[in-house]
């Protein structure tokens, strides 16, 4: 399976570099532009995640009784909303060269679906992403792609519980960064906190994640839609 990303551009780079720091004053400015926008990206999109946990392609993931083709259906509309918007990452972060490393989740989650033996599900309807045309919208799409990681640790651990599928038999995608998740974490507010400053980033980043959220509830609409049908 391709991701169909003519315009893909992976990083790297491992560390997060920001610009030099010139005083503790600076430090702590940062640190409490970087603590209000945590708070502010939170509080936006915690009444969309809780949507988003509990709808009926997601809440089946955390389940005891999951089956393959629940977990399965997950994946792929995963996959389709992942391809896009990866794209649209890659082209935002090009600008930022070396300063974040976005992971290949498309990758990922082909290499599931491939070891879930699934084939393409033909023709979709095209899903797009919401534009990032700056760097704290790019923040705020961040926010909500680098979160799921966490979650994803939690997901992983039930995914296994229930299929006894790890990451290297199926469950890639889930696993995401594994042991490195907290440092990750930490380095996309790293990075967050150079790159989305000031009243008007905060307000354009918390715009950007709950409009992404809102645009990923729609697809998993869709896609839930064609499992009924
Ligand atoms: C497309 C789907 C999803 C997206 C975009 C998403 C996004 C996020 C984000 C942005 C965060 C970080 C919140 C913060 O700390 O500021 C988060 C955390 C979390 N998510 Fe999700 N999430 C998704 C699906 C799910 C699902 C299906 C579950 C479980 C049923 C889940 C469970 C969690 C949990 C438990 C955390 C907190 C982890 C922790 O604090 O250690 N998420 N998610």
């Amino acid at each position: 399976m391709d991701a169909g990303c003519s315009k893909r551009m992976y990083n790297t780079h491992e560390g997060s570099v920001g610009p030099a720091r010139e005083s503790d004053t600076a430090n702590t400015a940062v640190a409490g532009g970087v603590k209000r926008l945590q708070v502010a990206l939170r509080q936006a999109t915690r009444e969309s995640h809780h949507v988003i946990d509990h709808h009926p392609l997601m809440a089946p993931l955390v389940r005891s009784d999951l089956t393959r083709q629940e977990y399965t259906r997950a994946l792929v509309a995963l996959d389709w909303l992942h391809a896009p918007l990866q794209c649209e990452l890659a082209t935002a972060l090009a600008e930022f060269s070396g300063e974040f490393e976005l992971a290949d989740r498309v990758a990922w989650l082909h290499k599931d679906l491939i070891a879930l033996g699934a084939t393409a599900s033909g023709p979709q309807p095209a899903w797009t992403p919401p534009r990032l045309d700056g760097s704290a919208e790019l923040i705020g799409a961040l926010y909500v792609i680098e979160g799921s990681t966490l979650g994803g640790q939690v997901i992983a651990r039930r995914i296994e519980a229930s299929l006894g599928l790890s990451a290297t038999s199926g469950a890639r995608f889930f696993n995401g960064w594994g042991a490195e998740t907290e440092a990750r974490w930490q380095r996309f507010w790293d990075f967050a906190g150079t790159r989305c400053t000031g009243e008007a980033g905060l307000a354009l980043a918390t715009a950007t994640a709950t409009s992404l959220f809102d645009a990923l509830l729609r697809g998993l609409d869709l896609a839930h839609g064609w499992n009924e049908s």
